[in-house]
């Protein structure tokens, strides 16, 4: 029997669904028209079998609303564009069903980032932002080519690098909801990646001078609210905690590593 890709990743059980009307209330703002306030526009749907958020904002933009703003690619969780509030919580709208929601679904824009209309937010900007910060490549004195590496130590590497840049573990750090400079998780993890790479030859005294402060790692509560709405479920408890102790001791002994 042919499997839809909906039934691999999200089993919704037939009795599960209950076709019921859901009331469904999203933040709409033009800022063309800075003048007109932000307001929660109210529509109605009725459920259907195993449908997901993106679904619902396609068919409201396809069938009521052809000026409804917002940003989907692939549909599968790996583009990370479709990242927005959903019942205060982030999330991808593509990988959320109404099946997991009640009837009454509130959605907004990401906060955190610059805001381009309704739920859809210019997260790129930020994201090639943080990666010069972090200077986000291999960090040689020699060739990298054709190098034999360590099998696990490269399993780590790319286990840090599935990040889709969805922007969700920036959305719920409530460091960066309230310091627009703080590096995020995001951040953090990027500078993990290229810390653990073996071919990188930053030491963790540089590393110190790029988030070793409040605006980097010391900034980080450790509340881990980024490990909770991470779609792709990267490991951020033993990653923030590794590069805190690596930053704690570049901070009193400036060693190399
Ligand atoms: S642990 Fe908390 S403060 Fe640190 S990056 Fe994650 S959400 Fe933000
Ligand atoms: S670390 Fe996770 S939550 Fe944060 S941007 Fe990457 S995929 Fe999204
Ligand atoms: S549409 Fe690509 S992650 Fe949702």
């Amino acid at each position: 029997m042919k499997m839809l890709m909906s039934q691999i990743f999200h089993p919704v059980k037939e009795d599960m669904v209950k076709n019921r009307i859901l009331k469904i209330e999203i933040m709409r703002f033009n800022p063309d028209e800075p003048d007109r306030m932000p307001f929660m526009q109210k529509y109605t749907v009725e459920e259907d079998k195993r449908i997901s958020i993106l679904n619902v904002l396609q068919n409201l933009r396809d069938n009521e609303d052809p000026t409804l703003r917002f940003d989907a690619v692939c549909r599968s969780a790996v583009c990370g564009s479709c990242a927005m509030m959903i019942n205060g919580r982030p999330g991808l709208a593509c990988r959320t069903y109404t099946s997991e929601l009640p009837s009454g679904i509130k959605l907004h824009p990401l906060p955190f980032f610059k805001l381009i209309g309704d739920l859809s937010v210019d997260t790129g900007t930020w994201f090639r932002a943080m990666y010069e910060r972090t200077e986000s490549w291999i960090h040689s004195s020699g060739s990298t080519e054709n190098l034999y590496q360590d099998n696990e130590k490269m399993k780590a590497v790319y286990d840090l690098d599935r990040c889709i840049e969805c922007g969700c573990c920036a959305a719920g750090c409530a460091t960066a909801n309230m310091s627009d400079t703080f590096i995020t998780a995001a951040g953090l993890l990027r500078a993990a990646r290229f810390f653990i790479d073996p071919r990188d030859e930053r030491t963790e005294s540089q590393w110190y001078d790029v988030i070793g402060n409040d605006e980097g790692m010391f900034g980080c509560s450790s509340y881990l609210a980024c490990n909770d709405y991470c779609p792709k479920n990267i490991p951020m408890q033993n990653t923030l905690a590794m590069l805190r102790r690596k930053m704690i001791k570049a901070g009193i002994f400036g060693k190399s590593r």
